[in-house]
């Protein structure tokens, strides 16, 4: 029996693909309302606990959706795409996933260094170091620097699938979105290339 290929991503991973990208505006909003804040106010330090709260919801998030795409799957390349191009993607989403992985460990470990328990909805949430100032304060630095560059891969990473849709009129969004892709998205073109995830 001939089987359609995959032309969206399962409905699990768009789900948690666009919680995450809700859950990276409130971490990020967070962390620039908190530096906009008074120093010592008790608004700052609630603006705070709910930036590493959303941090380690992240955090669990993809550990819930790294193993189900495995499990699940991706849509192969469009075949409207350029090999070049979807290489690029594809890089750039390992980097987001790195970017979704070590922001929140960082986060989570300077805490752990600084003596401050993790707020995570009122759980006893573990404690992997003691506390260390002076790793705390190297810790902190790199988590600061993996945010920075996190605005960075998810801006260009968002402008490139708007451009897509807006620009080039093919189904790259549509893939991670409620709407079917168009069925030329299945009828590869010369010059361009098709392959499994
Ligand atoms: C307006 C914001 C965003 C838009 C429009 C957008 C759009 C998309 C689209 C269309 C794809 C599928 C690309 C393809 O099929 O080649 C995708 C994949 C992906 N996006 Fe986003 N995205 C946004 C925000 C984010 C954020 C905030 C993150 C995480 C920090 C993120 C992480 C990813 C990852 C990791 C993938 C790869 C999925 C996989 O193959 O497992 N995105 N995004």
């Amino acid at each position: 029996m001939p089987t359609t290929p995959r032309t969206r991503y399962p409905t699990a991973l768009i789900t948690l693909h666009w919680l995450t990208l809700a859950l990276m505006l409130g971490v990020y909003a967070l962390i620039e309302l908190h530096d906009l804040l008074p120093k010592g106010g008790d608004a700052r330090a609630l603006v705070k606990a709910w930036h590493e709260t959303l941090g380690v919801t992240v955090f669990a998030v993809v550990l819930l959706r790294l193993p189900l795409r495995l499990l699940l799957g991706v849509p192969p390349a469009l075949a409207t795409t350029p090999r070049w191009q979807h290489q690029l993607a594809r890089a750039m989403h390992w980097a987001l996933y790195g970017l979704l992985i070590a922001a929140p460990i960082l986060g989570y470990l300077s805490l752990n260094a600084q003596g401050t328990p993790v707020p995570f909805f009122g759980l006893q949430m573990p404690v992997f170091i003691g506390p260390d100032r002076a790793l705390m304060r190297q810790i902190k630095e790199i988590h600061e620097a993996v945010g920075t560059m996190g605005y960075w891969l998810i801006g260009l990473h968002a402008g490139a699938a708007l451009a897509h849709h807006y620009l080039m009129h093919d189904d790259t969004l549509r893939r991670m979105g409620l709407s079917r892709p168009t069925p030329a998205a299945l009828t590869p073109t010369p010059g361009t290339h098709r392959d499994t995830p």
